[in-house]
C-alpha cells in the first residue's frame, strides 16, 4: 500500500504536470489569438490604403521583398500588391521615417500604378500624445490629405511645410513629427516613380540607395 507522504508527493506531481500542459495549452493559444489579430489589423490597414473595390486579390498573401534603405535602412521592406485578375491595380509601400521627433514612424503608403497616392495610414509611432501623435487618423484627419496626390501634384518644390515655402500645414506643436511623416512621403513617391514598373513581377535585385 502506498504511504501517506509517497501519495501526496505523486498527487502533487501529476497536478504539476496537469498544470504545466494546461498553461502550455493556454500559451499556445495566446500566441495563436495575437498572430491572428495581427494579420487582421494588418489587413484592415492595407485596406484603408488600397483602393476599394478596384482588386480582387487578397495583397498580404501578394508580396515582393526589396532592399531598398530609403525605405528601411536595416531590412528589407515588403511591398504589397493589389490586382484585378493579372492587371497590375495598386501598391502598398511601408517606409520608416526615423527623424520623428521620439522615435522611428512607420507608414504604410498606398499608390496607384500611375503614383496617385491611394492613402496613407502609420502603422508605429511613439510620438508624444497629444502633439506627435495627431499623425494617427485615429487622433487627427492630417495624414489624410495626402490621398489623390502624386510627385507632380502639387510639384516637387511645393512638397514640403508650409513653413518651409511648401504647401503642407504642419500638426500644431509637431513640425518635427509632420517634416519626417512628410519627407518619407516623398521618399516613396521616388521610390515608386524609379521603381513602380518593377514591382509586379519577381522580387528583383537590390533598390539604389
Ligand atoms: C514634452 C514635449 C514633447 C514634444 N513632443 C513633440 C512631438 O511629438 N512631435 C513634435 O514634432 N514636436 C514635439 N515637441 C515640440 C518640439 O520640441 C518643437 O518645439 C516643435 O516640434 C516645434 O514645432 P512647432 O513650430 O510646431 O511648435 C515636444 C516638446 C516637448 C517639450
Amino acid at each position: 500500500m502506498t504511504s501517506g507522504p509517497v501519495k501526496a508527493i505523486a498527487t502533487l506531481t501529476l497536478l504539476a504536470a496537469a498544470i504545466a500542459a494546461g498553461l502550455a495549452g493556454l500559451n499556445e493559444l495566446t500566441a495563436e489569438r495575437i498572430a491572428v489579430n495581427i494579420a487582421e489589423s494588418q489587413a484592415q490597414t492595407l485596406r484603408e490604403v488600397l483602393p476599394a473595390g478596384r482588386y480582387n486579390n487578397v495583397p498580404a498573401m501578394d508580396i515582393q521583398q526589396r532592399d531598398a534603405p530609403r525605405l528601411a535602412p536595416d531590412e528589407p521592406t515588403t511591398i504589397y500588391r493589389a490586382r484585378r485578375g493579372s492587371q497590375p491595380i495598386a501598391t502598398a509601400i511601408p517606409v520608416d521615417a526615423p527623424d520623428g521627433y521620439v522615435s522611428n514612424i512607420r507608414l504604410l503608403v498606398g499608390l496607384d500604378t500611375s503614383g496617385v497616392i491611394t492613402g496613407v495610414r502609420v502603422l508605429e509611432h511613439n510620438e508624444t500624445p497629444g502633439l506627435g501623435d495627431r499623425i494617427d487618423t485615429a487622433k487627427s484627419d492630417w495624414l489624410l490629405q495626402f490621398s489623390g496626390l502624386s510627385a507632380s501634384n502639387p510639384e516637387p518644390a511645393a512638397w514640403a511645410l508650409s513653413n518651409e515655402s511648401g504647401e503642407f500645414d504642419q500638426i500644431t506643436g509637431a513640425t518635427i513629427t509632420s517634416r519626417a511623416a512628410l519627407r518619407a512621403i516623398r521618399r516613396v513617391l521616388d521610390f515608386h516613380a524609379e521603381q513602380g514598373s518593377t514591382l509586379f513581377g519577381a522580387t528583383p535585385a537590390a533598390d539604389s540607395p
